[in-house]
């Protein structure tokens, strides 16, 4: 089978079997290609609470499956492979987060959608990259502890200077790993690129920057841009992508270390033989934890409009 063929079995079996495929930006372009929906981890939640269809297969990591199904209750998801998890979402503990809270008695504890559902169960509500900023805003709270990302802590704390913030020690391994001085070389050889990065960067990189946002908007913001080149700061795929929707510009990536395990666990085959029912992961959590969580996710779309 090609790659094409493949392509055309799952686009037909998803439609017999009335199964919605989303796919998180960072994945392969074939995968991209045969989904129903692409973005960043908001515009996923999003997008799973609309979806008509009665089953949705989610080609990402493990913690978004699982808000595609708290979100939906009542539809069957899947999770096309089940060894892709989130490192940072493993990071931190339901207990590990009680302790913290009785260190910070009177904040809202609001918790980065990369963490597991059996976390969210402990946080007052859950934020994604491109919606922590206008949420953590428009909480009645004055305090608030964010966890686990301290990076993405640190950038919403300077939008919204008039709020306390308390961070953690946690973050995203691969977006962690980019400095300061590796920005600086790549800006050196690269003059007339802008840069994008992903607030998961460390403060050293993303003051640098030219625009941080999530992985969709450094997408559109590369795509409306009038300049001709870019430094891209998030994952490598975001990289490829933009060289097949923008192939007039110019794409470098800032660092060899923003190449995500996880996110490239997905395959083709991976979509096709969950559509067969011989693969992926069906998405079970117990009840305690669907409530808990469902809480928190809920409050995060109403929130983030
Ligand atoms: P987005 O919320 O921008 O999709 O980011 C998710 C992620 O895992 C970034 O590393
Ligand atoms: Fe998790 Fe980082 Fe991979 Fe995003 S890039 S899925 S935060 S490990």
């Amino acid at each position: 089978m090609t790659v094409r063929d493949m392509q055309e079995e799952i686009l037909r079996l998803k439609k017999e079997k009335d199964i919605c495929i989303l796919a998180h930006a960072y994945q392969s372009q074939a995968v991209l290609e045969i989904a129903d929906f692409t973005g960043d981890s908001y515009g996923l939640s999003r997008q799973a609470a609309q979806a008509p269809q009665q089953g949705v297969i989610l080609c990402g990591v493990r913690f978004m499956a699982e808000t595609c199904k708290i979100l939906n209750p009542e539809k069957r998801v899947w999770l096309a492979n089940p060894m892709a998890g989130c490192p940072m979402a493993e990071q931190m503990t339901p207990e590990m987060l009680r302790e913290l809270k009785e260190q910070y008695p009177g904040y809202t504890a609001v918790a980065y959608i990369n963490t597991t559902s059996a976390l969210k169960t402990e946080c007052d509500v859950c934020v994604t990259s491109s919606s922590a900023v206008s949420i953590c805003r428009a909480l009645d709270s004055d305090k608030i502890l964010f966890v686990p990302d301290p990076n993405l802590g640190q950038y919403v704390a300077e939008q919204i200077p008039e709020k306390t913030f308390a961070l953690w020690h946690g973050g995203c391994p691969r977006h962690m790993e980019v400095s300061g001085e590796e920005v600086r070389r790549a800006r050196a050889a690269h003059p007339e690129a802008l840069l994008l990065v992903h607030p998961e960067c460390r403060p050293e990189v993303t003051e640098q920057a030219d625009y941080v946002g999530s992985t969709t908007g450094i997408l559109a913001f590369a795509e409306k841009s009038e300049a001709r080149e870019f430094l891209i700061g998030t994952e490598n795929s975001i990289v490829e992508h933009l060289q097949f929707s923008c192939p007039e510009k110019q794409f470098y990536p800032v660092s060899p270390a923003l190449t995500c395990a996880d996110m490239k666990l997905t395959t083709l085959a991976d979509v096709y033989r969950t559509l067969e029912g011989r693969g992926g992961e069906e998405i079970i959590l117990p009840a305690s934890v669907m409530e808990g969580a469902a809480r928190c996710i809920r409050r995060m779309v109403e929130l983030g409009g």
